[in-house]
């Protein structure tokens, strides 16, 4: 309906399931016509109209002077919007099939040197720089494939793994740091490399079920240092890299260790792989406790922000991983139930989802992906809202497999659900 007001003539009442991309929202209106907010901006992305609708939004004003027309939008879509978004997509599962292998590689290079260091024999400095340049590459050429696998785990390899995860973390905050190529692979390096000091721990005590006693827990909190002393001669090691060896586990109140030192005073690589250490260390499972759902883990370092770890690293971080992490298993409102297997820039509440259970919680015999983004911009999409996320153990869920899996998966066979 079109107002009469003279000033008003281009103003029209559009319900919510109708607002497209690229619309100007006036004023957001609730059901009964009652006047709640002025907005005044252009609709960027489906992601904002499923913020307006979650809000309990029925309809919005638009000015179609200053934003697309309704009528010629819904006679013609924007093209370009989903030409984007399916570009994205593309472009991500394309380098997810390389950051499978990148992955692998690393967690092969990284044992091997991790545990020569172990037997005390030299390692090669070659391997460590060749796993580092390649996770570099495959996030300059992407950065959410490689990251996704950063959710993998494997419990009986833990440290390895962990070297690896923490070297893709580290090394993504920084790129979204804007750090130039060489520095990142000197923060690859890094992350590789910052447990060694591990290896010179009695295996008994890492890997010890209940708590450790005092004397127990001072021989581990010596691992930064020697870390250190173990590349101490190594040459080639950049400064960076031995940083993130010893001060991983320094704190942003100086609650840490070795030297408990604060703030700015620890370097930035510090600060960045206390976050990336710490959030692949509790969503793990340990020999001394479960691993926690990402969304846990979060959380949790979201509320440490300004006490353990500097709150600009822990807001990069979070933004980076989204509010359902790739890993995360979810309920959606229509019942079924899956793995994130990608998430969506600027649509952080609408990742692809790959449905392992049915509507009535019966596993399903062929995973389907579902890509809520698209979904939710249908017009009965609503029930593809994410409604809860859920603990994977409880379903007896490798989630790690299923990301991996969408890699060949996706153009293997048919994922997307029609
Ligand atoms: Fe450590």
């Amino acid at each position: 309906m079109r107002e009469n007001n003279k000033e008003e003539v281009h103003l029209e009442e559009v319900d919510i399931n109708d607002v497209k991309v690229g619309m100007y929202i006036e004023d957001v209106i609730e059901g009964d016509g009652r006047l709640l907010v002025s907005e005044n901006r252009i609709i960027q992305n489906t992601g904002q109209v499923e913020d307006l609708r979650r809000k309990g939004i029925k309809k919005v004003r638009v000015d179609i002077q200053k934003g697309k027309d309704v009528g010629r939008l819904i006679a013609t879509p924007d093209v370009n919007v989903e030409t984007d978004q399916h570009k994205r997509e593309f472009e991500y599962y394309k380098e997810l099939d390389k950051a499978v292998e990148v992955h692998k590689e690393g967690l092969e290079r990284a044992t091997r040197v991790l545990k020569a260091i172990r037997e005390g024999k030299p390692f090669s400095l070659t391997t460590i720089k060749s796993a580092a340049q390649d996770i570099v590459d495959s996030i300059m050429r992407n950065p959410d494939a490689l990251l996704s696998l950063s959710q993998l785990k494997d419990y009986d390899n833990y440290t390895y793994i962990h070297s690896v995860n923490v070297a893709i973390l580290t090394v993504s905050v920084a790129y979204h740091l804007d750090y130039s190529e060489e520095r990142l692979i000197e923060i690859g390096m890094g992350g590789l490399l910052h447990d060694i000091g591990k290896m010179r721990v009695p295996e008994e005590i890492l890997n010890k079920p209940g708590k450790l006693t005092d004397s127990e827990f001072a021989i581990i909190k010596r691992h930064p240092e020697l870390g250190l002393e173990s590349i101490l001669d190594q040459r080639g090691i950049p400064d960076i890299a031995r940083k993130m060896v010893l001060q991983h586990h320094e704190r942003y109140n100086g609650k840490g260790y070795p030297f408990g030192i604060k703030g700015e005073r620890i370097h930035e690589v510090g600060l960045i792989s206390a976050v990336a250490d710490v959030y692949d260390a509790l969503t793990s499972d340990r020999i001394y406790k479960a691993a926690w759902t990402p969304q846990k883990a979060l959380a949790t370092i979201f509320k440490q922000r300004d006490k353990d770890y500097s709150s600009k690293i822990v807001e990069i971080f979070t933004k980076m991983m989204g509010v359902y992490p790739v890993g995360s298993f979810v309920k959606l409102a229509t019942g079924e139930m899956g793995v994130v297997v990608r998430i969506e820039q600027g649509a952080l509440l609408a990742p692809d989802v790959l449905v392992l259970f049915d509507k009535y919680g019966k596993r399903v015999k062929d995973p389907y992906k579902v890509g809520l983004y698209k979904k939710l911009a249908e017009k009965d999409g609503e029930k593809y809202r994410i409604e809860m996320s859920l603990n994977p153990r409880a379903f007896n869920i490798d989630v790690g497999d299923y990301i991996v899996k969408t890699s060949g998966l996706l153009y293997n066979k048919n994922l997307d659900k029609k």
